[in-house]
């Protein structure tokens, strides 16, 4: 196969992109057949404070490209802390309101859709993040955890309401948690990954409430962040609890291969992708964004392209993911 996402189709997954309007040209089309629209699906963009929506012209924009290119789209995301615009400290109430109206505006043109993002702590203390929407969670018996009925639990909470909306209007959309540094079974130094196992956790007590879990997969040099051996059976833990798993916002700093022209970064794209292909449930890689220029994290040149839009070129990371699908 000469295209990422014909490699990909053969071997039975998605191969995505985060975009934007502005970077809607042929190649996304041509190389993807998923779509994360990488702001425009974001409560600070589309989200009233009751909830309602506004401003979805740049999301059915990124809609349409995927459909008329047979692309999936995910759609990321409504639950989360940052990028909250309008939904800042809304109540679950509120939060509800939203979901309901997010999923039925696109529908089942949205494969995916992240309804909780980022719901766990940084530092790799395995608790719930202390900021927004920590408010919504109450450890009514305080034993520890939010799993009881007696205590109230926003990712409970709105997973409920996602799965209410997606049965009372027929819909097909899975519903995924997503996070960071919950790649490895370890953290860097070899100590176990809390982080990864209070996820572990959260989809363990709602299985029956979420379809699929999403690893960032943003591999840089944070100690919490690692592309080791145990990726493949971290991902593994997961699928055998029954959800899908995928690698949603995937990309490599270029400084984890000590700036060796690219070669120890292709490596390290060969590991992930394959930790996925190994796992039956892994069912798709999203890479976030096309070149390097256009990153979030543009200096760490993380991604398969350099140039930009008009005149992309293949990087030594695009051609190992090729190989490796
Ligand atoms: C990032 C976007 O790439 C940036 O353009 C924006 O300024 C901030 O958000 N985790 C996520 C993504 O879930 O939504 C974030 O995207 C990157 C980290």
């Amino acid at each position: 196969e000469t295209t990422l996402r014909a490699a990909a189709a053969k071997a039975g997954l998605f191969f995505g992109v985060a975009a934007s309007p502005g970077r809607l040209s042929s190649i996304v089309g041509q190389e993807f057949n998923q779509l994360t629209p990488e702001n425009d699906m974001k409560p600070s963009t589309i989200a009233t404070s009751s909830g309602g929506l506004q401003n979805t012209g740049n999301a059915d924009t990124l809609v349409n490209h995927a459909q008329t290119n047979s692309m999936l789209v995910r759609g990321h995301t409504m639950v989360w802390h940052s990028q909250a615009g309008a939904l800042q400290g809304a109540s679950q109430a509120t939060l509800n309101t939203f979901i309901g109206n997010a999923l039925t505006r696109w529908g089942n043109k949205v494969a995916y859709w992240d309804v909780v993002n980022e719901a766990l702590d940084d530092n790799n203390t395995g608790n719930r993040r202390t900021q927004w929407p920590h408010s919504l969670n109450r450890d009514a018996n305080g034993d520890g955890d939010l799993f009881d009925a007696t205590d109230t639990d926003v990712i409970r909470d709105s997973f409920t309401r996602a799965k209410q909306v997606v049965q009372a209007n027929g819909l097909t959309t899975k519903l995924c948690i997503n996070d960071y540094d919950v790649e490895g079974l370890t953290v860097r130094g070899g100590t176990a990954n809390r982080k990864a196992n209070a996820l572990y956790d959260i989809v363990r007590n709602y299985r029956q409430l979420i379809d699929c879990v999403g690893f960032q997969a943003h591999f840089n040099d944070n100690p919490n962040s690692i592309i080791s051996d145990d990726l493949q059976a971290n991902i593994q833990r997961f699928a055998d609890l029954g959800v899908e798993v995928h690698l949603t916002e995937l990309d490599i700093d270029d400084d984890l291969s000590n700036n060796d022209i690219g070669q120890g970064q292709a490596d390290n794209y060969r590991k992930v992708v394959r930790a996925c292909l190994n796992v039956a449930k892994c069912t798709g890689i999203t890479v976030w964004g096309i070149a390097d220029s256009e990153s979030w994290r543009a200096s760490e040149r993380g991604l398969l392209f350099t140039g930009s839009s008009g005149n992309y070129q293949k990087k030594a990371a695009y051609t190992a993911v090729l190989d490796e699908l």
